[in-house]
């Protein structure tokens, strides 16, 4: 077994899965805006040490991503970041992207950026504790969308830093997120995203990357949020797993999906159903950031000093997570 296949083990095994803390200074300044807490470096601490410390991450997650001022930061009780999150037997992963911008002679689309630079900004986050790595492109969906050009820059972009980030003996989270803004049908969204992962496929063997040593985060298949045609939870899990089926080959050890605005629940009990249906030899987990940190955030906001109330929040959505991801969550359990 490679190095790099360990650490992606260790981070998704047993039902664990992904904390994304990784928001930037202007996403988290808008999530904490919009529960009436302002927005500095301090209180953006506050929070994630509160979340951090919570009991549930020695069972539940088993590795952490961050942000480049969090990784950075240490602990009203004089721990680093990075430390606490191994205190509790987790890995510490680094958001090393540096945001989608307008895709030029395609302007309504996104290309993301950051590899220039990528290596040694890689070397200064391993030597801070880092162990893996997360890069999200991001599409959307319409009648012309995503373009050919969109898919195969994005593509490249994704396998260049996956290439670079195992040379810096990390693991790169391959992220191509297929939004869900607008009212395609799931159908749509099944061919779109299929498209795009297969593309990400195709580059990444291009650039001979260690596919053992790498985790996808792809989007579950959905219809978009202004469908007029919903599908059940069980063709939400029945239509992700033939996808993935289809198009990631079989030495990825595993799957860590994101949330991409769905609520808690749906993202808990789709899911659930998808690791109960899944025949597949891929490992498939969670890597949310809105869908295990929403309720705890609005819990926080209301008394940023009330640390248990806060923890306890998040305790219960990360071991619905992990319940799910091992196909044993229900919504009996979710309501005790
Ligand atoms: P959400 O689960 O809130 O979509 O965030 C996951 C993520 O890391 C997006 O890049």
């Amino acid at each position: 077994m490679s190095e790099l296949n360990k650490i992606a083990l260790k981070i998704i095994s047993n039902g664990k899965g992904i904390l994304a803390a990784d928001e930037s200074n202007g996403t988290m300044t808008k999530r904490l805006e919009a529960v009436n807490v302002l927005s500095t470096p301090e209180n953006r601490l506050l929070f994630r040490e509160t979340i951090l410390s919570s009991e549930s991450m020695k069972e539940c997650i088993g590795g952490v991503i961050l942000y480049d001022e969090t990784i950075k930061q240490t602990t009203s009780f004089a721990k680093s970041i990075p430390e606490l999150i191994s205190s509790s037997g987790a890995v510490t992963g680094i958001k090393v992207d540096t945001g989608a911008k307008n895709l030029a002679n395609s302007n309504e689309e996104k290309i993301t950026e950051g590899l220039d630079g990528l290596r040694e900004r890689l070397k200064k986050y391993y030597m801070l504790g880092a162990r893996f790595t997360k890069w999200r492109a991001v599409y959307s969906i319409s009648e012309k969308y995503p373009s050919k050009l969109a898919i195969n820059c994005n593509a490249h972009a994704l396998a260049r830093y996956a290439a670079t980030v195992q040379e810096c003996r990390m693991v790169p989270i391959v992220e191509p997120e297929v939004l869900m803004d607008g009212d395609h049908s799931a159908d749509t969204c099944f061919r779109k995203t299929s498209e795009v992962i297969k593309k990400c496929f195709d580059e990444l063997i291009l650039h001979k990357v260690d596919l053992t040593g790498i985790i996808l985060k792809p989007n579950m298949i959905l219809a978009g949020n202004q469908s007029k045609y919903k599908i059940s939870n069980e063709e939400v899990s029945q239509k992700t797993l033939q996808c993935l089926k289809e198009s990631v080959p079989n030495e990825v050890p595993g799957i860590a999906f994101l949330s991409g605005g769905q609520s808690e629940i749906e993202a808990t009990e789709n899911l659930n159903l998808i690791s109960k249906n899944n025949k597949t030899k891929f490992i498939m987990t969670y890597s949310y950031g809105r869908a295990l940190q929403q309720s705890a955030l609005k819990v926080w906001s209301k008394n940023i000093k009330d640390i248990k109330a806060t923890q306890n929040t998040f305790n219960h959505r990360a071991k619905m997570c992990t319940l799910a991801a091992q196909g044993k969550w229900s919504q009996e359990l979710e309501s005790k």
